[in-house]
Protein backbone atom coordinates (compact mmCIF):
# COMPACT_ATOMS: atom_id res chain seq x y z
CA UNK A 1 0.00 0.00 0.00
CA UNK A 2 1.33 3.18 -1.27
CA UNK A 3 0.41 6.81 0.49
CA UNK A 4 2.33 9.43 2.55
CA UNK A 5 3.04 8.67 6.17
CA UNK A 6 1.29 11.30 8.12
CA UNK A 7 4.39 13.90 9.53
CA UNK A 8 4.17 13.82 13.45
CA UNK A 9 4.53 17.08 14.89
CA UNK A 10 7.17 16.16 17.55
CA UNK A 11 7.24 18.79 20.58
CA UNK A 12 10.93 19.25 21.25
CA UNK A 13 12.09 19.37 25.06
CA UNK A 14 12.46 23.01 26.12
CA UNK A 15 15.56 24.50 26.31
CA UNK A 16 15.33 26.68 28.70
CA UNK A 17 17.20 30.63 28.69
CA UNK A 18 19.27 30.60 31.99
CA UNK A 19 18.84 34.55 31.84
CA UNK A 20 15.89 36.20 30.53
CA UNK A 21 15.00 39.44 30.32
CA UNK A 22 11.79 41.02 29.66
CA UNK A 23 10.35 44.57 28.68
CA UNK A 24 7.32 44.62 30.19
CA UNK A 25 5.16 46.80 28.25
CA UNK A 26 1.83 47.49 27.12
CA UNK A 27 -0.23 48.65 30.33
CA UNK A 28 -1.51 51.62 29.79
CA UNK A 29 -2.71 49.95 26.44
CA UNK A 30 -4.22 47.35 28.27
CA UNK A 31 -5.98 49.65 31.01
CA UNK A 32 -7.53 51.97 28.25
CA UNK A 33 -9.15 48.80 26.39
CA UNK A 34 -10.83 48.27 29.67
CA UNK A 35 -11.60 52.42 30.10
CA UNK A 36 -9.26 52.41 33.13
CA UNK A 37 -7.01 55.02 34.08
CA UNK A 38 -3.36 53.80 33.27
CA UNK A 39 -2.21 53.19 36.29
CA UNK A 40 -4.78 50.45 36.04
CA UNK A 41 -2.96 48.69 34.02
CA UNK A 42 0.28 49.30 36.33
CA UNK A 43 -1.56 47.17 38.94
CA UNK A 44 -2.31 44.96 36.74
CA UNK A 45 1.47 44.55 35.25
CA UNK A 46 2.76 43.87 39.22
CA UNK A 47 0.01 40.65 39.52
CA UNK A 48 1.68 39.88 35.89
CA UNK A 49 4.97 39.88 37.34
CA UNK A 50 4.45 37.65 40.12
CA UNK A 51 2.72 34.80 38.25
CA UNK A 52 5.35 35.34 35.83
CA UNK A 53 8.48 35.27 38.53
CA UNK A 54 6.88 31.81 39.91
CA UNK A 55 6.11 30.42 36.27
CA UNK A 56 9.97 31.01 35.05
CA UNK A 57 10.88 29.76 38.77
CA UNK A 58 9.45 26.45 38.12
CA UNK A 59 10.84 26.49 34.56
CA UNK A 60 14.34 26.41 35.57
CA UNK A 61 14.80 29.99 34.46
CA UNK A 62 17.90 31.34 36.82
CA UNK A 63 17.37 34.51 36.45
CA UNK A 64 14.71 37.63 35.16
CA UNK A 65 15.80 40.98 34.41
CA UNK A 66 12.70 43.09 34.16
CA UNK A 67 12.61 46.82 32.82
CA UNK A 68 10.27 48.31 35.66
CA UNK A 69 11.09 52.06 34.72
CA UNK A 70 13.46 53.89 32.04
CA UNK A 71 15.52 56.65 32.81
CA UNK A 72 12.79 58.13 30.29
CA UNK A 73 10.12 57.41 32.53
CA UNK A 74 10.19 60.34 34.48
CA UNK A 75 8.89 62.27 31.19
CA UNK A 76 5.56 60.58 32.45
CA UNK A 77 2.49 62.89 33.89
CA UNK A 78 3.65 63.34 37.51
CA UNK A 79 0.70 61.07 39.04
CA UNK A 80 1.75 58.17 37.09
CA UNK A 81 5.12 58.47 38.00
CA UNK A 82 4.33 58.18 41.60
CA UNK A 83 1.69 55.38 41.06
CA UNK A 84 4.59 53.81 39.74
CA UNK A 85 7.03 54.28 42.41
CA UNK A 86 4.74 53.75 44.79
CA UNK A 87 4.62 50.12 43.26
CA UNK A 88 7.83 48.68 44.82
CA UNK A 89 6.00 49.45 48.33
CA UNK A 90 2.93 47.37 48.06
CA UNK A 91 5.27 44.90 46.01
CA UNK A 92 6.79 44.24 49.32
CA UNK A 93 4.25 44.28 51.11
CA UNK A 94 1.77 42.04 49.21
CA UNK A 95 4.11 39.65 46.70
CA UNK A 96 7.34 39.66 48.54
CA UNK A 97 6.61 37.19 50.91
CA UNK A 98 5.35 34.34 48.34
CA UNK A 99 8.19 34.95 46.11
CA UNK A 100 10.37 34.80 49.33
CA UNK A 101 8.82 30.80 49.80
CA UNK A 102 9.81 29.86 46.42
CA UNK A 103 13.38 30.55 47.24
CA UNK A 104 13.55 33.72 45.02
CA UNK A 105 16.30 36.15 45.17
CA UNK A 106 15.60 40.16 44.55
CA UNK A 107 18.01 42.67 43.43
CA UNK A 108 18.52 45.97 41.55
CA UNK A 109 20.39 47.83 38.69
CA UNK A 110 19.40 51.53 37.93
CA UNK A 111 20.29 55.04 39.45
CA UNK A 112 18.86 54.47 42.83
CA UNK A 113 20.00 57.75 43.57
CA UNK A 114 17.17 59.31 41.93
CA UNK A 115 14.54 57.04 43.99
CA UNK A 116 11.93 58.08 46.10
CA UNK A 117 13.70 57.36 49.76
CA UNK A 118 10.07 54.67 50.16
CA UNK A 119 10.56 53.24 47.02
CA UNK A 120 14.40 52.67 47.47
CA UNK A 121 13.71 51.41 50.71
CA UNK A 122 10.95 49.02 49.87
CA UNK A 123 13.47 47.07 47.43
CA UNK A 124 16.33 47.71 49.56
CA UNK A 125 14.16 45.78 52.11
CA UNK A 126 13.05 43.00 49.56
CA UNK A 127 16.90 42.45 48.95
CA UNK A 128 17.80 42.02 52.27
CA UNK A 129 14.90 39.72 52.91
CA UNK A 130 15.86 37.47 50.42
CA UNK A 131 19.86 37.44 50.12
CA UNK A 132 20.49 34.04 51.11
CA UNK A 133 18.09 32.21 48.83
CA UNK A 134 19.38 30.22 46.16
CA UNK A 135 16.45 30.22 43.26
CA UNK A 136 15.55 32.17 40.70
CA UNK A 137 17.17 35.66 40.90
CA UNK A 138 14.09 38.67 40.08
CA UNK A 139 16.47 41.63 38.56
CA UNK A 140 14.51 44.72 38.56
CA UNK A 141 15.64 47.27 36.34
CA UNK A 142 14.20 50.24 37.99
CA UNK A 143 15.48 53.63 36.89
CA UNK A 144 17.31 51.99 34.57
CA UNK A 145 19.17 53.12 31.14
CA UNK A 146 21.50 51.11 29.58
CA UNK A 147 23.76 53.98 28.00
CA UNK A 148 23.78 55.55 31.45
CA UNK A 149 25.14 52.27 32.74
CA UNK A 150 27.92 52.24 30.03
CA UNK A 151 28.73 55.18 30.21
CA UNK A 152 29.64 55.16 34.28
CA UNK A 153 31.10 51.97 33.65
CA UNK A 154 33.67 54.21 31.45
CA UNK A 155 34.37 56.79 33.91
CA UNK A 156 34.79 54.38 36.61
CA UNK A 157 37.91 52.74 34.31
CA UNK A 158 39.41 55.86 32.97
CA UNK A 159 39.28 56.42 36.95
CA UNK A 160 41.13 53.56 37.91
CA UNK A 161 43.43 53.81 35.08
CA UNK A 162 44.37 56.99 36.39
CA UNK A 163 44.81 55.55 39.23
CA UNK A 164 47.52 53.43 38.06
CA UNK A 165 45.77 50.46 38.86
CA UNK A 166 46.07 48.71 35.23
CA UNK A 167 46.86 50.06 31.64
CA UNK A 168 44.55 51.07 28.65
CA UNK A 169 45.96 48.19 26.96
CA UNK A 170 44.74 45.78 29.83
CA UNK A 171 40.90 46.60 29.48
CA UNK A 172 39.47 43.69 28.06
CA UNK A 173 35.47 42.90 27.48
CA UNK A 174 35.18 40.56 30.56
CA UNK A 175 36.95 43.55 32.53
CA UNK A 176 34.58 46.53 30.76
CA UNK A 177 31.51 43.40 32.10
CA UNK A 178 32.93 43.75 35.67
CA UNK A 179 32.00 47.74 35.94
CA UNK A 180 28.75 47.46 34.47
CA UNK A 181 25.62 47.17 36.90
CA UNK A 182 24.87 43.82 35.88
CA UNK A 183 28.24 42.46 37.65
CA UNK A 184 25.86 41.90 40.82
CA UNK A 185 24.93 38.43 38.72
CA UNK A 186 26.72 34.96 38.97
CA UNK A 187 29.17 35.79 35.45
CA UNK A 188 27.58 33.23 34.41
CA UNK A 189 23.66 34.78 34.05
CA UNK A 190 24.92 38.38 33.15
CA UNK A 191 23.91 38.21 29.82
CA UNK A 192 20.13 37.61 28.90
CA UNK A 193 20.42 34.51 26.43
CA UNK A 194 16.51 35.68 25.91
CA UNK A 195 14.95 39.49 25.72
CA UNK A 196 11.11 39.51 25.60
CA UNK A 197 9.17 42.63 24.80
CA UNK A 198 5.42 42.96 25.30
CA UNK A 199 2.83 44.85 22.98
CA UNK A 200 3.99 45.11 19.85
CA UNK A 201 7.09 47.09 19.72
CA UNK A 202 9.77 46.71 18.29
CA UNK A 203 12.89 47.53 19.75
CA UNK A 204 14.78 47.45 22.80
CA UNK A 205 14.69 51.08 24.21
CA UNK A 206 18.17 51.62 26.17
CA UNK A 207 17.57 48.13 27.81
CA UNK A 208 20.94 46.06 28.27
CA UNK A 209 22.14 47.18 25.32
CA UNK A 210 25.78 45.78 25.86
CA UNK A 211 24.35 42.78 27.74
CA UNK A 212 21.89 41.79 24.51
CA UNK A 213 25.03 41.48 21.86
CA UNK A 214 24.23 37.92 21.26
CA UNK A 215 20.55 37.54 22.93
CA UNK A 216 17.68 36.21 20.90
CA UNK A 217 14.83 38.76 20.40
CA UNK A 218 10.87 37.98 21.21
CA UNK A 219 8.50 40.17 20.42
CA UNK A 220 4.67 39.76 20.85
CA UNK A 221 1.99 41.49 20.96
CA UNK A 222 0.26 40.50 23.89
CA UNK A 223 -0.33 43.10 26.91
CA UNK A 224 2.11 42.82 29.28
CA UNK A 225 -0.53 42.37 32.01
CA UNK A 226 -2.29 39.57 29.97
CA UNK A 227 1.27 37.87 29.55
CA UNK A 228 0.96 34.45 31.11
CA UNK A 229 2.61 30.96 32.31
CA UNK A 230 1.18 29.75 28.70
CA UNK A 231 2.85 32.96 27.22
CA UNK A 232 6.29 32.48 28.43
CA UNK A 233 6.47 28.91 27.75
CA UNK A 234 5.48 29.76 24.62
CA UNK A 235 8.53 32.70 24.26
CA UNK A 236 10.98 29.92 25.22
CA UNK A 237 9.73 26.99 23.04
CA UNK A 238 10.27 29.99 19.86
CA UNK A 239 13.56 30.30 21.68
CA UNK A 240 14.58 26.05 21.69
CA UNK A 241 13.76 25.89 17.83
CA UNK A 242 16.27 28.79 17.36
CA UNK A 243 18.76 27.39 19.05
CA UNK A 244 18.35 23.81 17.77
CA UNK A 245 18.62 25.40 14.16
CA UNK A 246 21.94 27.39 15.08
CA UNK A 247 23.13 24.70 17.11
CA UNK A 248 23.16 22.33 14.37
CA UNK A 249 25.12 24.45 12.02
C1 LIG B 1 5.21 50.08 30.29
O1 LIG B 1 3.86 50.11 29.86
C2 LIG B 1 5.26 49.79 31.71
C3 LIG B 1 5.89 50.53 32.67
C4 LIG B 1 6.65 51.75 32.38
C5 LIG B 1 5.82 50.15 34.08
C6 LIG B 1 6.04 48.70 34.29
C7 LIG B 1 5.79 48.33 35.68
C8 LIG B 1 5.24 47.17 36.06
C9 LIG B 1 4.83 46.10 35.13
C10 LIG B 1 5.10 46.87 37.49
C11 LIG B 1 6.44 46.52 38.05
C12 LIG B 1 6.40 46.21 39.42
C13 LIG B 1 7.19 46.77 40.36
C14 LIG B 1 7.16 46.22 41.70
C15 LIG B 1 8.05 47.94 40.09
P1 LIG B 1 3.26 51.47 29.32
O2 LIG B 1 2.71 52.22 30.47
O3 LIG B 1 4.29 52.18 28.51
O4 LIG B 1 2.09 50.96 28.41
P2 LIG B 1 1.59 51.63 27.05
O5 LIG B 1 2.75 51.55 26.09
O6 LIG B 1 0.44 50.78 26.64
O7 LIG B 1 1.21 53.04 27.36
Amino acid sequence: MFGFKKKEKIDLPLQVPKHIGIIMDGNGRWAKKRMQPRVFGHKAGMEALQNVTIAAKNLGVQALTVYAFSTENWKRPEKEVKFIMNLPVEFYERYVPELHKNNVKIQMIGDTNRLPEATYQALCKAEELTKLNTGLILNFALNYGGRAEVTQAIRMIAQDVLDAKFNPGDISEEMVDDYLQTSILPRVLRDPELIIRTSGELRLSNFLPWQSAYSELYFTDTLWPDFDEKALEMAIREYSRRNRRFGAI
